[in-house]
Parts: structure tokens; sequence; C-alpha cells
């Protein structure tokens, strides 16, 4: 199936990132949100994005002006009409992603594939919500989108061969190289990641290290690229203690049980570097 019209729901940080990087690939894109302030924000970091190519002398003027042009705004969900593949990347909770999926798929035409950015949720289960769970499947971006290389492609239960190879070649077409995985909590990269960021916590929580000396050895001993203090506050402690409150939920076992740490922090607001406060502070 040839996909040429790509609608991206939820213009944040990561649906601005896909947008991005499907335009810069030659898809149509359309950028939904709720309201058109937010997809007007959005526009506006993924311009600054461009901005810093063009700078860096990677892009010319007249691409950017291209790539801006590919990126249309939406704030009607009805636009799936016009969509070959819609990838949600609206908030991480169950409830408005199952509603978002069952508007979906009164809209989009039959041949359409829904594809959610989910870092945690199950497929599967979102997948029930339409009448067409084999054209469901997961397609989880990393932080920062244009930069990162993976997509984690994951199959729900109900997922078809043909919706898998289509999102696996338009992943290679993205310049990203598609990972299959099956349909568990965290799928591979949460599963592992965010229990070494809970566990990084722990230590701070414990009184070994600071945060400062954690994420230290972690860089220098690990050759990590951010130690996981800084990784948690830049991913957001408010979605780090969702995902590990998923795998708690999911799997069932006290490993992974969320410091209360992470509590703490996030019921005092400390989300982050989005909040300007997390394990450092940003103000
Ligand atoms: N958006 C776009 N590009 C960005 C960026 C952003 N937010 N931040 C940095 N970059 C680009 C820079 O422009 C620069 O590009 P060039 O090399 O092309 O000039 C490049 O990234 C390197 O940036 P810097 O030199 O400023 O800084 P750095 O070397 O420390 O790299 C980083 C920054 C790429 C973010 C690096 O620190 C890194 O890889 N960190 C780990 C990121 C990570 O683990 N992400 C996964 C998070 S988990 C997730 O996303 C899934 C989930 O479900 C929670």
């Amino acid at each position: 199936m040839e996909i040429q019209k790509v609608m991206v729901i939820g213009a944040g940080q990561m649906g601005a990132g896909i947008a991005q990087v499907c335009a810069m690939n030659g898809y149509d894109v359309m950028l939904h949100d709720l309201k058109e302030e937010y997809v007007e924000k959005g526009l506006k970091g993924i311009r600054k994005q461009l901005q810093r190519q063009v700078e860096k002398d990677r892009i010319s003027e007249t691409d950017m002006e291209r790539f801006m042009r590919q990126i249309h705004s939406s704030t009607r969900l009805s636009n799936a009409e016009e969509a070959d593949i819609v990838i949600e990347a609206a908030l991480e909770n169950m409830e408005i992603k199952k509603n978002i999926f069952a508007q979906l798929d009164e809209f989009a035409p039959s041949h359409a594939i829904l594809a959610t950015n989910t870092s945690s949720l199950p497929i599967t289960e979102i997948a029930a919500e339409t009448k067409r769970p084999e054209k469901v499947i997961g397609m989880h971006f990393m932080n920062p989108v244009p930069v990162m290389k993976l997509v984690e492609v994951i199959r729900g239960l109900a997922t078809s061969d043909e919706t898998f190879n289509t999102v696996k070649s338009m992943s290679e077409s993205l310049k990203k190289t598609p990972v299959e995985v099956n349909d568990f909590p965290g799928f591979v990269s949460n599963r592992i990641l965010m229990p070494m960021i809970n566990e990084a916590i722990y230590t701070v929580f414990e009184g070994v290290a600071t945060p400062e000396d954690v994420d230290e050895v972690m860089k220098l001993g690990m050759n990590h690229p951010m130690g996981p203090l800084t990784l948690a506050d830049f991913i957001g402690l408010d979605t780090c203690l969702y995902i590990m409150e998923t795998l708690h939920e999911g799997f069932g076992d006290d490993k992974y049980r969320p410091c209360p740490l992470l509590r703490k922090y996030v019921k005092a607001g400390w989300l982050g570097k989005k909040s300007g406060r997390g394990f450092y502070n940003y103000s």
C-alpha cells in the first residue's frame, strides 16, 4: 500500500517531531490538535528546528519553506477522511486514546492505517475500539524524533502482515530503523529503560549519591549520552511515572514499583524540563 498523506494527532513535542520528519521525507502532512493555538505552537517549534538546519547549511531556505508548506493544520478529526495513515501522538491516557481511535475509525477511509505512538499502552486494546484491528499498529518514535534513529513497530494481536510491512517501509523512508516488537507492557524500549531510570531515582532516594553524581557515573562509566536523571527530566517525570505504573500493573511484579520520590516529584508538579523543575532546576 502506498502512503502519501499522513495525519499526526497531537502537536506536542512528539507529534511535531513526527510531522517534521514526515514532511522532510516527502509526505503531505496534516498536524492535528484540539485548538488552533496548539497546532501553531507545534508549527513554530518545527520552524525553529528547520531554521537550525538552514544555519548549519544542511537544508536551504527554499527547502525549509517547502517543508513548512507540506504541513497543514487541523482541528477537526474528520479531516482523517483524507489520510492514508494516521499517527496518534496524543496524551498517554487509555481513555483518550480509545476515544480518538473510535472516531478515527469512523472518519478515516477504509484503506487507512491507524498507528499510535504510545510508549507503553497495549496496542491490542486500542485496536479493539475499531472495526479494523488488522490496520492498527504501534509506531513508537523516540525523543527527539528528528535525531533518534529507532522506530519500535508494535504488532497488536490482530495486526496484519500488510499493515506491518507498510509501516516498516514507511519508517525506512523516514530514514529510521524499524524494529519489530510484540505487544507486551512497555514493549522493549521502556521495559528496559524505565526500570533503569526508576533505579537511578531509588539511588538518590536512598542517599547513595546525588542526582549529578548518579548521572556522571552513567555518562562516564557506561557512555550514555545523558545520565538517567537528566533523561528522566527530558522525557517528563509524569510520563516516567505513568510508564512505571503500566509496567507494575501489567506484570504485577514488585520490581516495577515506582520509587516514592518519583511520585512525590510528580505530585509537587516537578515534571522535569517542561515544568522548569525536576531532578534539576531549569529556570
Ligand atoms: N530536537 C531536535 N534536534 C535536537 C534536539 C531536539 N530536542 N536536541 C538536540 N538535537 C540535535 C542537535 O541539533 C544536534 O544535531 P546535529 O548533530 O545534527 O548538529 C544533535 O541533536 C546533538 O545535539 P547536541 O550536540 O546539542 O547535544 P548532545 O550531543 O548531547 O545530543 C541528544 C542531544 C541527541 C538529545 C543526546 O543527549 C541523546 O541522545 N540523549 C538521549 C536521548 C534518548 O535516550 N531518547 C530516548 C528517550 S525515551 C523515548 O523517547 C521513548 C519513551 O517512550 C519515553
